[in-house]
């Protein structure tokens, strides 16, 4: 799998941080920050040869977006999608939630391209609208989607929070073996969580489980079914004494004191976490994307 490169993430975070600047410091749903983010992110994918479509959805009497972006090729009866929401709450522009999971994602899509890979799953990412009303737009999507078309995505990746100020490295505790989760995920969710995890043992990285209980816009996947899993690096938990000492900065702190405030913005990123992560979302994809299928029978 490639290293992707942080410092073109980072250049995706910076045209989310001037896009909220333009437009009244946020991103949100209903706020013309928000188009222009999914715009910014379709504009990318179009010229890398994605095939692209903005699915509309109506919440709170506003039109939301979600940004649906297919990448040629595979089995379409074997889909892997990777998701991330692009909104952000209207106190602030939304950097570490979610620029970074939306960035992290764009820049393994695009990263795709120039390698022009040939995956066996067909792999689909998606960008989703209105998560911080309650995971509107990922819920409009799966809810789009007819039971056959649901059955056909056989693994959901999300990626919502990957670069927090003072990180921890969380995986979805798709098989509950930390017991943080509200049970076991569906079958396959603890498969998912431990190729992540192969990442993470790879570069020497010790990870923790982390609640799978629908906090993220994996929620609606695994309602229908679909094995889920994803990376968290915290959000406004305090790290303890003991996850200091295993992944550095500071205990009796916020993950992210930033969290949903103005100031989440190019400066709330820790460059080492979005860089591990953006990396893990890339092995992941390679990984799941390109092994072989079991034949049926
Ligand atoms: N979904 C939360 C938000 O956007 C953040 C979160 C992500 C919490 C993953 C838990 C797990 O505010
Ligand atoms: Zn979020
Ligand atoms: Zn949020
Ligand atoms: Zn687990």
């Amino acid at each position: 799998a490639p290293n992707i490169s942080v410092a073109n993430v980072k250049a995706h975070l910076s045209q989310l941080q001037s896009i909220a600047t333009a437009n009244g410091g946020n991103r949100a749903h209903g706020r013309p920050g928000y188009l222009a983010s999914v715009n910014y992110v379709k504009g990318q994918l179009d010229a890398a040869g994605y095939t692209t479509v903005v699915q509309s959805f109506t919440y709170n009497g506003a039109t939301g977006y979600n940004l649906i972006a297919d990448w040629p090729g595979g089995d379409p009866d074997d889909v892997l999608m990777v998701g991330a929401h692009l909104d952000s709450v209207t106190a602030g522009p939304g950097i570490n939630d979610n620029g970074s999971g939306s960035s992290a994602n764009l820049e393994v899509a695009l990263e795709v391209s120039r390698q022009a890979l040939s995956t066996t799953k067909h792999l689909r990412f998606g960008w989703w609208g209105a998560e911080e009303l309650g995971l509107r737009g990922s819920t409009a999507y799966v809810n789009s989607l007819s039971a056959a078309e649901k059955a056909k995505i056989k693994a959901y990746l999300n990626f919502d929070m990957v670069g927090s100020p003072n990180a921890g490295y969380f995986l979805y505790d798709g098989d509950n073996s930390d017991g943080v989760g509200s049970g076991p995920g569906p079958a396959g969710s603890a498969a998912l969580e431990q190729t992540l995890k192969d990442y993470f043992t790879s570069i020497g990285v010790p990870t923790e489980g982390t609640d799978f209980d629908g906090r993220s816009d994996y929620g609606p996947f695994i309602a229908n079914g679909i094995p889920a899993g994803g990376i968290f690096t915290g959000a406004e938990g305090t790290k303890t004494a003991a996850q200091a000492t295993k992944w550095g900065g500071t205990s009796g702190t916020a993950f992210d004191v930033c969290y949903h405030r103005a100031c989440d913005t190019t400066s709330n990123i820790n460059d080492t976490a979005l860089d591990r992560n953006s990396d893990a979302i890339a092995y992941a994809v390679w990984t799941i994307a390109t092994s072989t299928p079991v034949p049926p029978g």
